[in-house]
């Protein structure tokens, strides 16, 4: 690429059909595209209308068919387990077309749903890319969220399958599987046909007759018999997969990502934004189950003919805070992407860095950092300490890939810490007042995306387009709201610094706090409850509850509290890391009852704020600020 970001950039803005033609040629399509957008069709208009491919095809097939066969793919390596493993394209692809045809042969054609609930193990991927190949729609589910959580996917996206293993495996603990499967299954009203279930050998499950397969039996049957599976055409609008993301309520949205436009996209940025080449080694230290996993743990990597991660394993603690070094050294990764809490959590560690010294990192050419705001310290130490290029890139679910970055592979730009740099091609970025109207230079406002979306961003929510619209449409119309809140500074560059809505940033997971505080209330003792999301040095926020109790409750507080954290752990899951909980006797709120949630969390962060003139009772501010031992300004 020789292009500059600035004129790629303008490239894009005087003709964006011509440039994401352009981009579209990475692509090996069954139908090529002739028409580039149709405002007509969808919500606000589809990528590619008129093409058809196979993601698949494009991931797997192809780099088996020209010259890839033996290049490793997946390099798991799971340091919780002791064990490592490299799956070549060509084995990857042995694996996938049989796991197809066993998909295929329990009846999952084109269009149906499959839920992946997996750990961090190979048969992930081999899952979701099995899908893509049969046409079938994914939809992976984190592993620590609960049963309940699954549940509520379970009825919304109407799987025929699910693809789950018997155990995950956390520092401190095996987590069975298969009972909180067995559990969501019991609570949704819409059962699956079928459950494909691998075993692992820390802890093994019980199969139900005439539903569970167990997948590595089927999968062996399947390559013994020579039973494949050929890549399905689907159209470019069709979708891939749907990815559950917090949204304001309990209820999560079901992010849709369509075939096509996602192709060209991430290959795009494998190229443009992580300076990759065809065979170079990828990291994503993230989960599959999160949408920085199945962009480039899955889907980006192996696009662009590269190696990938998967690691199953912490940043500290599996065994120490050299554990990333040891991974870069051992499979020459050239690109690092990753949260800015894992570098937290090194840096508390290890804060002189001496683990570094021990490893020989010269494949590394960058980090990249994600998921929630990289502080500038963090990002000083990693550049100190590193030695390359630390670039914050801000993305969302609902996006795919980088809205703001750094290109690096069109050009090295100046990196101001605190900012994510600048909007990449497709993405024309709006900051705007609370009335739409454009804010300048430095002043904070709304950040918003104008329509049309570039390829790779949802097309919309599954089944629920007026959710879509009123989420994400309404407020500013002509453009997308990120619910992120932000400014522009005067050389472009885009500077994230909280949400507008409710959702909080937990060690890079996003969480709902409408969501947590629809479990607290459903504790039979308390009257009403909010969550706020508080500042955490090491995991950025973190849930805090307020509890009002019923009144005549004798019972102790302490323990109802503590009964109040497991049911938000049993109902959400362990990754909501909500573990503190206060009583108090009143919330504040305003004189219309809306409680001031913004006002706790600035208490709770010993920041100052400012009393809202439409405050019921200002006293309840200062018993807020005496149950959390604090004192705010007023
Ligand atoms: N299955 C089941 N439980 C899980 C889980 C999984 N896949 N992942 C996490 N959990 C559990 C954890 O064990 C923990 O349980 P605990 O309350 O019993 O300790 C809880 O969920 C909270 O997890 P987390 O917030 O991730 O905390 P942690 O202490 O386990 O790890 C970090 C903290 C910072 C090391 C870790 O979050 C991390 O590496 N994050 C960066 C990478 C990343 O995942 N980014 C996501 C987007 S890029
Ligand atoms: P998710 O959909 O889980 O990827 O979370 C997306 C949200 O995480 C964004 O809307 C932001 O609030 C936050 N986020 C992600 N990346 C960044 C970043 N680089 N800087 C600031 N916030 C970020």
């Amino acid at each position: 690429m020789t292009a500059t970001y600035q004129e790629t950039y303008d490239a894009w803005q005087a003709n964006p059909h011509a440039f994401w033609h352009s981009a579209a040629q990475d692509i090996d399509w069954i139908n090529p595209p002739n028409k580039v957008f149709d405002p007509e069709s969808g919500v606000y208009g589809r990528w590619f209308p008129d093409a058809s491919c196979n993601t698949c095809f494009n991931c797997v097939d192809r780099h088996v068919e020209r010259g890839r066969p033996g290049q490793a793919a997946i390099i798991y390596d799971s340091p919780i387990t002791g064990s490592k493993r490299t799956i070549s394209y060509s084995e990857l692809k042995d694996e996938v077309s049989s796991l197809g045809a066993v998909l295929q042969e329990r009846g999952v054609c084109k269009g149906d749903r499959v839920i992946i609930y997996m750990p961090m193990v190979p048969e992930a991927i081999f899952a979701m890319l099995a899908c893509a190949r049969i046409g079938a729609i994914h939809s992976v589910v984190f592993g620590g969220f609960a049963a309940n959580e699954l549940s509520i996917r379970i009825n919304d996206a109407k799987p025929k399958a699910i693809i789950s293993a018997s155990c995950g495996i956390e520092p401190n603990r095996i987590i069975a599987y298969k009972p909180l499967l067995d559990e969501a299954i019991e609570l949704a009203a819409h059962k699956p046909d079928t459950c494909v279930i691998l075993q692992r050998e820390q802890l093994s499950a019980d199969i139900i007759p005439d539903r569970d397969i167990d997948y590595r039996t089927v999968v062996d049957e399947a390559m013994a018999s020579g039973k494949t599976s050929e890549c399905v055409e689907v159209k470019a609008t069709d979708p891939l997969y749907i990815l559950y993301t917090s949204g304001t309520t309990g209820e999560p949205k079901g992010v849709l990502r369509d075939n096509g436009g996602h192709m060209v996209a991430l290959s795009w940025s494998m190229k443009a934004i992580y300076a990759m080449a065809p065979g170079d080694v990828f990291w994503a230290a993230s989960d599959v189950g999160w949408v920085v996993g199945h962009s480039y743990i899955a889907y980006g990597p192996l696009l662009h003919g590269c190696t990938t991660i998967l690691y199953e394993g912490k940043p500290v603690g599996t065994p120490d805070a050299g554990a990333f070094w040891r991974v870069i050294e051992e499979h020459k990764v050239s690109v690092l992407f990753t949260a800015p809490t894992a570098f937290r959590a090194i840096k508390k560690e290890d804060p002189a860095g001496e683990f570094i010294e021990r490893y020989d990192l010269s494949s590394l050419k960058g980090l990249y950092l994600a998921g929630e705001r990289a502080d500038p310290d963090t990002i000083q130490w990693a550049e100190d300490k590193l030695k390359v290029p630390v670039i914050d890139h801000w993305w969302q679910t609902e996006t795919g890939w980088a809205i703001a970055s750094s290109p690096v592979g069109l050009e090295t730009m100046k990196i101001k810490k605190g900012s994510s740099s600048v909007p990449m091609p497709g993405y024309d970025v709006r900051v705007l007042d609370d009335e739409g109207h454009r804010v300048g230079n430095g002043t904070l406002g709304n950040i918003v995306i104008k329509l049309p979306l570039p390829p790779s961003c949802l097309p919309s929510l599954w089944h629920a387009d007026d959710r879509f619209r009123h989420a994400y449409l309404d407020e500013f119309p002509g453009y997308y709201k990120t619910s992120d809140a932000g400014y522009l500074d005067e050389d472009g560059y885009l500077f994230i610094m909280a949400r507008t809505d409710d959702i909080i940033n937990v060690a890079g997971h996003r969480l709902s706090t409408g969501g947590m505080e629809e479990a607290v209330s459903n504790h039979p003792d308390v009257a009403e409850c909010a969550v706020i999301g508080v500042h955490d040095d090491l995991k950025g926020q973190l849930p805090l509850g307020f509890l009002i109790l019923n009144s005549g409750i004798t019972r102790d507080v302490s323990e109802i509290e503590r009964e109040v954290v497991k049911l938000v752990r049993k109902t959400i899951g362990p990754v909501a890391a909500f573990k503190n909980v206060v009583t108090v006797k009143r919330l504040p709120k305003t004189r219309s009852g809306k409680i001031l949630r913004g006002i706790m969390q600035k208490i709770a962060d010993g920041q100052d704020y400012k009393m809202p003139a439409t405050i019921e009772d200002p006293l309840i501010l200062d018993e807020i600020s005496e149950v959390l031992g604090k004192t705010a300004a007023g």
